[in-house]
């Protein structure tokens, strides 16, 4: 696992873009995982900017985005999808139909993960793969447990997950009690390289627990020390706490 300090928010969310840019100049028709939340906002603000500045070109470009809530309608201002649309795909020149991201009104969420995988894997997996980090050490939804699910699957929120989130709605009340995740074993496995960013105090904890080393489901990010080619992108408070 190799660990960069970013002297900034802004430092971290430059060098990070220019990893899932580098990998699209490599490879016009890449496919990208991305992450919700507020961290990865700065590093998709650089995205925009080198399409709309005539960089970086999205149109041969698929993405799989790692979770939705569930159940959510896909047009609800909370969605996941409502978020990418507005973060990064209504700016740029990617083909709406190869944005992917969970539906959260699936009627059958086991057939709607199932089928999400193996589309996954008729990509050829994910060229890169960002993530993020709760303050739990969860990865996606993928929350801490006594045992993990490996496939995309669907997952009941802990308390810890939905107050982080509530900020977003107008109260913990609001927060869906469950999503649809990418499992920690499609990430590992259908990964080819992992970019991980985390940004601020809150997450010192999470980030302590995966550089540890030790691997364990009361942590899933841990699981990260399985996979051969991953990057942390930390600010100095994400590291140093
Ligand atoms: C959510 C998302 C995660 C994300 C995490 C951290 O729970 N499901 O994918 O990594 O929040 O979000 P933030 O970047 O806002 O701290």
């Amino acid at each position: 696992m190799k660990i960069v300090i970013c002297n900034s928010y802004d430092e971290m969310s430059m060098l990070g873009a220019k990893v899932i840019a580098g990998q699209i100049l490599t490879k016009s028709n890449s496919v990208i995982g991305l992450a919700t939340g507020s961290t990865p906002l700065g590093l998709y603000k650089n995205l925009i900017k080198m399409n709309k500045d005539g960089l970086l070109d999205f149109t041969d470009v698929t993405t799989f985005n790692l979770d939705e809530y569930y159940p959510i309608d896909p047009k609800d201002k909370n969605s996941y999808r409502r978020f990418m649309d507005e973060n990064l795909f209504n700016h740029i020149n990617i083909k709406k139909e190869n944005a992917h991201v969970l539906n959260g009104a699936a009627q059958d969420y086991e057939k709607e993960c199932e089928e999400y995988d193996n589309n996954i894997r008729a990509h050829g997996g994910i060229d890169v793969m960002l993530l993020g980090i709760g303050r739990n050490g969860h990865i996606g939804f993928n929350e801490p447990n006594e045992s993990l699910v490996s496939a995309t699957h669907r997952q009941i929120l802990t308390e810890n997950t939905r107050d982080a989130n509530s900020r977003f709605f107008s109260g913990i009340d609001e927060v869906p009690k469950a999503a649809l995740t990418m499992g920690m074993g499609t990430i590992i496995k259908e990964s080819k390289k992992i970019i991980l960013l985390a940004s601020g105090k809150d997450k010192h904890e999470a980030v302590k627990g995966l550089v540890s080393g030790n691997i364990t489901s009361n942590d899933p990010a841990s699981y990260l020390n399985l996979h051969k080619d991953v990057t942390l992108f930390l600010d100095k408070e994400a590291f140093n706490g």
